[in-house]
């Protein structure tokens, strides 16, 4: 995947056997873009591509060219006053108050594999070979100042990671008021926007609708997390795409504070995309020899639809972007005390669950919320990470021992950004507390948020983590949030650089992750913030997985679980079998359904498995037999959505693995309510081998593929070409089999290729 530089032409061609990325150096010396899509020969001689028109009325720089204004020039990352009119990638602001900067091309540097960007998180390489990486230089001598645009073009996957940095050479002294991670501009508008959007509870619907000229975005202005309302992601999809073909352009950001994703569609049909950092609380100084790093922005090009988009953002976010041990690991089949107990337990109650999960073969215990200080409610001991002894009288190391006997490990949960006001942290360091102490304080959850813009206070919650971690054989950890940032003001920080607190929290938030896991490389951290608040590339380098939502409920799942596939592998998806009626909605669906829908993630239990009967306890044994056989092929395997929830009535949803060797494939299908005399129906599925045989097995109670059941033999053409046969007599024939009878149905196939 060579990154090419014609001299003459002034040309840049990245590209690998999928995607092409052009752009060309200007007579002014900016960037401009010419071409991002399907590859194309790699001499292309693209500059037919750099139009020029006269406008009336256009801002031209060259008083002999009145052809040439940045006011219609697409371009890399365009800034504001020198004739652009649109919204800029960048906003730098000189002593004097003059924001006109003129950055021109000052060389370039192409080399091998990918540089870490730490403390951010980003996409890596394990090898030099993976990918190629331009750093682009562009240069202000008048004002001392130097932009450095970095491209990552990587092997096999059709993806492009960007960010910026610029820095500050000169004595003057400068003010970044803006600098987003990518800027695209795109010849056309002939799109369909899509994006993730909702609240807490019922994250990462699917939105899609036209394009239209002018601003359309989304965003979190909630400081500390991606939140639960938009997700940092946006793809644009030609109107003819769809989940299995035509071109879709996805971007994504690899950051879990405050952004903004954008489209703006000039009069001119030119559509220009944006990633970054949101501007409108961020203000960040920069004295000579300093430098601002932006996040990294994840650029993917699909002509294989929506689910060509998701495997790239699959493909590079499971296997180089999550990382450490446990990146390519199975994942412990777990149960999560929080529905179980709330913060009501003590260390008999706790035992009591744990041991029966272990029995049913459950492999680690989750102890959530309310083991510290003395948490009984949630106004109470953040900030003090201390074993509560009334609950828990052997303290984390007495109760991981007598887990350990039982046969099952101990994880806990933490929420190491977050203060109660009743809490020996507070009343030893009230200024720790993010907020202005002249001003009234929002509690959100009870809760106040610490300072973790201040090295001082992250280095005092690690110290105090360190301590409870170590020798404890906590094996996992998930890592909770559940408040935004209101009254932002960090009262250990100049006036100056009160625009750096949100980002600088974040930073102290990644370092905290990276000391934790530097400290205890063989934890599993799940991150989680309220459900599903920050389920984001950024969480996803550090943790890799994430507690998709709160909402348990197998309908709404589906619909939660299928819109966060858009960006995120199945390895990083939650998924938890809870109690009927379900906590959320009171919903009330079959054991088997639950389980159907929540293998597709890293699978669990949120319920007291003491309170089911023997049939149902012997159900989960098998649902959990069921998950450990093939758990890698669901978390390691190719993912394809087959059945849309939000689409036409929103009655049906499928989606299916394959195994990366296309040998054996899982499927499952969902019904949620039974219609009177349903229609002939068949589910075409996709990623199988078109040349191999497979067999088709129903995988009874959603537990067993059952060998000796009806099965069908066919072609993998056949398969995905005209579709497994779902038709059923449910409805209207009282000896229907009772299990494709009734509402909340889930159907299972296990697929196995002949001779595999
Ligand atoms: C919110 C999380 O999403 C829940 O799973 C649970 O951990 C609670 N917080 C605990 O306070």
């Amino acid at each position: 995947m060579p990154i090419e530089f014609n001299p003459e032409t002034r040309q840049f061609h990245l590209y690998n056997d999928q995607i092409s990325y052009l752009f060309d150096i200007m007579k002014n010396g900016q960037p401009e873009q010419l071409y991002f899509g399907r590859k194309l020969p790699k001499d292309a001689d693209c500059l037919y591509l750099a139009e020029r028109c006269r406008r009336d009325m256009q801002a031209c720089p060259y008083p002999d060219d009145p052809q040439f204004s940045l006011e219609h020039i697409r371009q890399e990352y365009p800034g504001g006053g020198t004739g652009d009119m649109r919204v800029p990638a960048f906003v730098l602001e000189r002593a004097d108050g003059s924001r006109i900067v003129d950055f021109r091309y000052a060389g370039h540097r192409i080399y091998a594999g990918k540089k870490e960007i730490l403390p951010l998180p980003s996409t890596y390489t394990e090898a030099p070979e993976e990918a190629q990486t331009l750093e682009l230089t562009l240069a202000d001598p008048q004002i001392g100042a130097r932009l450095i645009l970095y491209y990552t073009i990587f092997r096999g996957v059709p993806a492009v990671a960007r960010h910026a940095e610029i820095c500050c050479d000169g004595q003057e002294p400068l003010v970044l008021e803006a600098a987003m991670s990518l800027s695209l501009d795109l010849p056309d508008m002939d799109y369909d926007r899509i994006d993730l959007a909702g609240a807490w509870s019922r994250e990462r619907h699917i939105r899609r609708r036209p394009l239209e000229y002018g601003i359309q975005s989304v965003y979190s202005l909630r400081g500390s997390c991606s939140s639960h309302q938009f997700n940092p992601f946006l793809a644009l999809a030609r109107k003819d795409a769809g989940e299995k073909s035509g071109e879709v352009i996805g971007l994504s950001l690899v950051y879990s504070g405050d952004f903004l994703a954008q489209a703006e569609v000039d009069n001119f049909h030119v559509t220009r995309l944006m990633i970054g950092i949101h501007p409108q609380e961020f203000r960040w100084p920069l004295r000579q020899g300093a430098s601002f790093v932006t996040p990294e922005a994840v650029l993917v090009y699909s002509q294989e639809g929506l689910n060509g988009m998701s495997h790239a953002f699959h493909t590079l976010y499971r296997t180089r972007l999550a990382s450490g041990v446990w990146r390519d690991r199975e994942r412990p089949v777990l149960l999560n005390s929080w529905e179980a107990t709330y913060m009501r337990f003590d260390e008999a109650r706790i035992l009591g669950i744990a041991r029966k999960a272990a029995e049913l073969g459950v492999e680690l215990f989750v102890l959530d919320d309310g083991w510290f200080g003395h948490r009984d409610n949630t106004d109470s001991s953040l900030g003090d990470w201390r074993p509560d002894l009334r609950k828990l009288p052997g303290g984390i190391c007495g109760l991981s021992a007598k887990l350990k006997a039982a046969g099952i490990g101990l994880g806990l949960w933490i929420e190491p950004e977050m203060i109660s006001e009743d809490s020996d942290l507070y009343r030893a360091h009230p200024d720790w507390v993010l907020g202005d102490s002249r001003r009234t304080l929002c509690r959100v959850r009870g809760q106040y948020m610490l300072d973790f813009s201040r090295p001082e206070v992250v280095e005092a919650i690690f110290q105090q983590l360190q301590q409870v971690l170590t020798g404890s054989g906590v094996s996992y950890i998930k890592w909770d949030h559940n408040r935004s940032m209101t009254e932002v003001f960090s009262q250990g920080t100049p006036a100056a650089e009160q625009g750096c607190v949100r980002h600088r929290f974040i930073l102290g938030l990644y370092t905290l992750y990276a000391k934790l896991r530097a400290a205890f490389p063989e934890i599993l951290f799940e991150s989680c913030a309220s459900g599903g608040a920050r389920f984001d590339p950024g969480m996803l380098y550090f943790a890799p997985q994430a507690w998709t939502s709160d909402d348990t409920d197998a309908v709404e799942r589906i619909r939660i679980q299928y819109g966060s596939s858009l960006v995120y592998p199945l390895s990083s998806m939650g998924a938890h079998v809870s109690a009927v009626p379900n906590e959320q909605v009171h919903r009330c669906e079959p054991l088997r359904t639950r389980a159907a829908v929540a293998y597709f993630g890293t699978f669990g239990y949120e319920m007291d498995l003491t309170k089911l009967n023997a049939q149902e306890q012997e159900e989960v044994r098998r649902q959990i037999l069921f998950m450990k056989r093939y758990r890698r092929l669901i978390q390691q395997g190719d993912f394809y959505r087959l059945r849309d929830p939000f689409a036409g009535d929103g009655n049906t949803a499928a989606w299916m693995v394959v195994s990366p060797d296309r040998a054996q494939a899982l499927v499952a299908y969902y019904r949620i309510l039974q219609r009177p005399e349903a229609g002939y129906e068949r589910l075409p599925l996709m990623g199988l081998d078109p040349e191999r045989r497979y067999r088709a097995l129903e995988v009874k109670g959603c537990t067993e593929p059952d060998p000796d059941g009806p099965s069908a033999c066919r072609y993998g053409a056949e398969f995905c070409q005209i579709g497994l046969i779902l038709s059923d007599e449910s409805s209207g024939c009282r000896n229907a089999a009772p299990e494709v009878q009734g509402d909340y149905l889930a159907r299972m196939f296990l697929l196995c290729a002949e001779n595999a």
